[in-house]
Formats: C-alpha cells, sequence, structure tokens
C-alpha cells in the first residue's frame, strides 16, 4: 500500500476524470489552483501534441541549465515508449501551457525523463497534479518501478519527489557533466491505496 501524500493524490486523482479520448488518456476536472498570486482554470493535462511544442519549448528553455532541444522534444512524440503529457490552463483569460512531464514506460520500468512547470506559475501545486496523474497513468500501465534523476541542488524536485514516497537509491557522478545525479525510485508493486 502507497502511504501518505501519493495516496492522497491518487485518491484525488481517481475522484476526477481519468479518461481514455481518441488520442490517448486525458485528465481533466481539477479544481482551479493559484499559484504566484495568479489563478489557473480550466486545468487538463493530455498527451503532448506538435500545437504544444511552442509552449512546452518557452518553459523548457528557462528551466534548464541544459535544458533539451526543440528536436529532442519533438522526437518524443513519436518514440513509442515515451509518454509526453502537457497540462493546459487558463490564466488571465488566456489558454496556455502551464507544465509537460515526459515518462517511458518499458516493460513494467517506468522512468520520468523530464518535468517543468512554467516559472511564473509554481508553488501552486501544478508539479504535484503532474506528477500525480503520471503515476496513476503508469499503474495503469502495470508499471513495476518508477525512477528517475535530479540534480543534487534541486531541492524543490527532490522535496516533491519524496512527499510521493521516492527514495534516493544512488548518485551518478557528475551525470549533468557540472552536477551529480540523484537517482530516486518508488516501487508501485502494491497497487493504490484508493477508497472503492
Ligand atoms: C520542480 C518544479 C517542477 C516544481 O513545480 P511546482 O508546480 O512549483 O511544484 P508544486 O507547486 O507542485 O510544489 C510541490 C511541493 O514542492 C515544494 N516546493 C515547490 N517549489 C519549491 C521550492 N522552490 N523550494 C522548496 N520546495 C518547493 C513545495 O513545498 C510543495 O509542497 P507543499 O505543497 O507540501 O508545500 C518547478 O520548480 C520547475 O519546473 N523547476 C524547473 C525544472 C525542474 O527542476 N524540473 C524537475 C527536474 S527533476
Amino acid at each position: 500500500m502507497i502511504s501518505g501524500n501519493l495516496s492522497t493524490e491518487l485518491t484525488l486523482s481517481k475522484a476526477l476524470a481519468f479518461c481514455y479520448g481518441v488520442s490517448g488518456p486525458t485528465y481533466k476536472g481539477f479544481l482551479p489552483l493559484h499559484a504566484n498570486n495568479k489563478k489557473v482554470t480550466d486545468i487538463i493535462i493530455e498527451p503532448m501534441s506538435e500545437d504544444d511544442l511552442d509552449g512546452v519549448m518557452e518553459i523548457e528553455e528557462v528551466s534548464f541549465p541544459k535544458c533539451w532541444p526543440r528536436d529532442l522534444m519533438a522526437r518524443e512524440l513519436m518514440n513509442p515508449v515515451s509518454y509526453p503529457f502537457v497540462m493546459h490552463g487558463t490564466v488571465d483569460d488566456k489558454k496556455q501551457v502551464v507544465g509537460y512531464i515526459v515518462i517511458w514506460i518499458v516493460h513494467g520500468d517506468a522512468h520520468i525523463l523530464d518535468l517543468a512547470v512554467a516559472p511564473a506559475l509554481r508553488g501552486g501545486g501544478l508539479a504535484k497534479r503532474l506528477i500525480s496523474f503520471a503515476l496513476r497513468f503508469m499503474v495503469e500501465r502495470g508499471t513495476v518501478v518508477v525512477s528517475l534523476e535530479v540534480r543534487r541542488s534541486n531541492e524543490a524536485a527532490i522535496k516533491i519527489y519524496r512527499s510521493f514516497g521516492f527514495n534516493q537509491v544512488y548518485v551518478r557522478d557528475k551525470y549533468y557533466g557540472d552536477e551529480d545525479a540523484i537517482v530516486m525510485s518508488l516501487a508501485l508493486t502494491e497497487g493504490l491505496n484508493e477508497e472503492k
């Protein structure tokens, strides 16, 4: 049984609409969030498409010291083991990309490769919703374990992952060239602690 915040988040996600549309799983019905005095409404998570790349790259380029180039992100849209999801929301009456997550699933093993939220909208819980969605998606696809790398200095991300039950497994020296990566993982083998 998965404990703590993960359980709460997944229970919440079950109560919302997790449905499979023509283009894949879509997750909607979120309550609005407030981030940095901005109200984010009409939040929806859906498979990333070509149309999202401008908005995604705008966030990617300001979020990482070494960001993914656009062509790499575009290739993820066609990679059969990759599941790139985008979160849209309405801010100041304008629909925009507010965040995204890219995961791979191979034979029951999942990996979170990329995750970011628009800088102006951080601290409001958007990343938690993306991770919650991704974990539920992984479980639905029979994932046994999920892992990720995170920069040693990225306290915000490490704190979020820990809150979902991820633990540090080992350190990859100079994984990013200029910095070590903490490798974290979470077992999803015991099912979800969801209300009937
Ligand atoms: C990491 C990131 C995705 C978090 O997005 P976010 O929407 O701000 O995160 P949330 O609002 O969902 O925060 C969830 C938790 O993380 C914590 N957190 C968020 N930002 C934090 C910060 N700057 N410092 C410390 N803790 C922080 C909060 O305490 C929050 O927990 P709480 O709800 O119990 O208070 C965002 O900062 C980002 O895009 N960073 C750049 C890209 C990146 O580092 N990606 C992760 C790569 S592994």
